[in-house]
């Protein structure tokens, strides 16, 4: 049987399949049902440091070939979070846990950084620069400037494993851009993609958009994310340093999907719409569809896969 087992950088996983924050995060019961299941390991979803109740309802819906959501951060507070953490690294020593931050200031992600280095907490900090939904607050990491000056301002003190969560980008020039800036830090990973920001559904019986929060605009995941999600990894596989690695998300539903985002280079995998479609029983499903595909290559491990794309040269 193959091993799915995977790492970034030090952190070993069982397997690499977990949630995208976002998804079975919101709370303890949530956490402990993604703790409970098949998944390599899981994430806290995208805290504030103050708790928040994110945007008035209906805020997802569930589309043809995916979904649109503009959930708006809501979430218990970083100190929830912390707290979960905390007990789950004691009982849980060898499932590495990630935390998710989305600061809504340049001063609220410095705060929330130094709340997590002043602590305890042994896992990942993934630092959110890319949630589309919250009104008047553009996706940090589209604006270069204010993305090198919050993470120099960051790791001018941090001292823990740190990766970044990615908007999809669509030109070779910004995969180029970002890649030289995310390269000047000690990253260890960075995790692309995010929704696809700011997508619009119109419902046929009623002729209104799908959502409420922002007339309609929102982050459209599933199926439709998938060619981005992959474009967008094998892009940063090319540009970053070795040190980097990735975590690729965006239309996973199949094992095949997993195979897929581990050939453009990414090392763990993250499960957003299908999750919520289909709970945290997804993740048995995807790590027997996962293995099957490695057997039918004759491959044994993943590391025959990772960033073995091929081209038509
Ligand atoms: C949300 O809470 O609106 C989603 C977060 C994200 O897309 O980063």
């Amino acid at each position: 049987m193959p091993n799915l087992a995977t790492h970034l950088g030090d952190f070993q996983f069982a397997n690499p399949l977990m949630n995208a924050s976002g998804v079975y995060c919101y709370d303890q019961l949530q956490l402990d049902a993604m703790a409970a299941s098949d998944a390599g390991t899981l994430t806290t979803k995208s805290a504030t440091m103050a708790s928040r109740l994110g945007n008035p309802e209906p805020r997802y819906a569930h589309l043809a070939l995916g979904s649109i959501n503009s959930m708006g951060l809501p979430n218990l507070g970083l100190p929830y979070y912390l707290d979960y953490a905390l007990d789950f690294q004691n009982t849980h020593p060898t499932k590495p846990i990630f935390m998710s931050i989305a600061g809504l200031s340049h001063a609220d992600n410095i705060a929330m950084a130094h709340m997590i280095n002043d602590n305890e907490f042994n896992g990942l900090t993934e630092l959110n620069l890319s949630c589309p939904n919250v009104p008047g607050k553009p996706q940090v990491a589209y604006d270069l400037e204010a993305t090198a000056t919050l993470l120099d301002d960051i790791f001018s003190f941090f001292s823990k494993p740190m990766g970044v969560k990615l908007p999809p980008y669509f030109d070779l020039a910004q995969f180029d851009e970002m890649a030289a800036i995310l390269n000047r830090y000690p990253l260890i990973y960075v995790n692309s993609i995010n929704s696809l920001g700011n997508g619009l559904w119109v419902n046929p019986d009623s002729d209104t958009v799908a959502i409420k929060p922002k007339g309609g605009f929102g982050g459209i995941g599933g199926d439709y994310a998938k060619p981005i999600a992959l474009a967008n990894v094998r892009a940063f596989a090319q540009r970053l340093k070795p040190e980097i690695q990735i975590i690729g998300t965006g239309g996973v539903k199949s094992g095949r999907d997993v195979y897929d985002l581990l050939l453009c280079g990414a090392s763990l995998v993250q499960v957003g719409t299908a999750l919520y479609e289909e709970g945290p029983e997804i993740f048995t499903r995807l790590n027997a569809e996962l293995d099957q595909e490695l057997t039918k290559k004759g491959l044994t491990e993943l590391d025959s896969v990772i960033g073995q794309l091929k081209t038509l040269d």
